[in-house]
């Protein structure tokens, strides 16, 4: 009874090292074999180079998924390489923002088009693959608990977030007579898992269960891993561990059990929701301040043996 994703070829978008490179070894540890994209080949490459050291097969396929052209060709490359895409993983996305006072339109313009847009042409295309196949694969595409709630400037962000709610419900109508399923799944705050950034947070001397320094050919505005808090907490505070009910902040492990579970043929009948990882976060009275002492969770389930 065990989940396993074996013979099933997934791609997932933005495999940066934190949460997209963290699903995708998570797929792979399932028994999938990954294509990695990112916009920054360099990065699509340093995954892949991680998923090999655990033992998954990986190909990069860097590309920006906000340009319709750029997503049909990697595609195609996946196609061409392996046969088939039986998981499509949309993970790429840019953070941070303004408030709607100060928002650039260019920014505005540039965040939807990647976090939402992006979204829409990667399934639009892994979809019509799927249909001419008759393959009938799942979607996943990644919201944040920004998408649900409002978060100070960040106004971008959230919109782009809560359209992909309705985007997933409408396109799992387009796609349920084909057996295809499309759900989105709900990060929070993430705690860092991979060691690479492990180490890297280690020499920079960086603490708590978020943040990482960049890592060579990252830019800190891109490398949102910790997220860029001072642009959102102006005029407030965030203190997320101690808000968290379950008192641990979710990592992109935690998240890839449950999507690889999502991408399962166990998970046959499901479409059109959303499955989050949060500690209770989202579930939360908002004024409620969970107690300082918590008994904690269980330990989590690691998978990357590269440590
Ligand atoms: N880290 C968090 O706390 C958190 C919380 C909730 C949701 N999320 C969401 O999870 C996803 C991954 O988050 P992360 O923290 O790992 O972010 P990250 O910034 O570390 O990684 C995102 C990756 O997407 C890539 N990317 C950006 N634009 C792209 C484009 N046009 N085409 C292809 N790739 C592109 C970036 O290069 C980067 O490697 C994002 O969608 C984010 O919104 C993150």
């Amino acid at each position: 009874m065990d989940v396993n994703l074996n013979g099933k070829v997934a791609l997932v978008t933005g495999v940066g090292p934190n949460i997209g490179s963290g699903l995708a070894l998570m797929l792979g540890k399932y028994g999938a074999k990954v294509a990695c994209n990112d916009v920054r080949p360099e990065v699509a490459q340093a995954t892949v180079e991680r998923l090999e050291r655990n033992g998954v097969e990986a190909m990069s396929i860097p590309g920006d998924v906000a340009n319709e052209e750029e997503v049909k060709a990697y595609v195609q490359r996946v196609v061409d390489e392996w046969g088939r895409i039986d998981i499509l993983i949309n993970c790429a996305g840019i953070d941070g923002g303004a408030s709607v006072l100060e928002f650039e339109g260019e920014r505005w313009t540039r965040q939807i088009m990647v976090n939402l847009s992006g979204n829409f042409f990667n399934t639009k295309w892994v979809a019509r693959h799927m249909v001419e196949q008759e393959i009938k694969g799942s979607i996943i595409c990644i919201i944040s608990t920004a998408g649900w709630q409002g978060r100070a400037n960040s106004v971008g962000y959230c919109s782009s977030k809560g359209g992909i709610i309705q985007f997933v419900r409408a396109s799992a109508m387009d796609l349920a007579p084909y057996g295809i399923r499309i759900n989105s799944f709900t990060p929070t705050a993430t705690q860092v898992d991979n060691p690479d950034i492990l180490r890297a947070r280690e020499a920079a001397g960086v603490r708590g269960p978020m943040g990482f320094p960049p890592l060579p050919g990252q830019s800190p505005r891109e490398n949102a891993g910790g997220q860029p808090v001072e642009e959102f907490r102006t005029g407030g505070t965030a203190d997320f561990v101690a808000m968290s009910p379950l008192g641990e902040l979710p990592t992109p492990t935690d998240y890839g059990h449950v999507v690889a579970w999502m991408c399962s043929d166990y998970a046959r009948l499901v479409t059109g929701t959303d499955w989050g990882v949060d500690a209770g976060a989202l579930a939360k009275y908002w004024p409620y301040v969970p107690p300082a002492e918590k008994r904690g969770p269980l330990p989590l389930i690691k998978m990357d043996v590269s440590e």
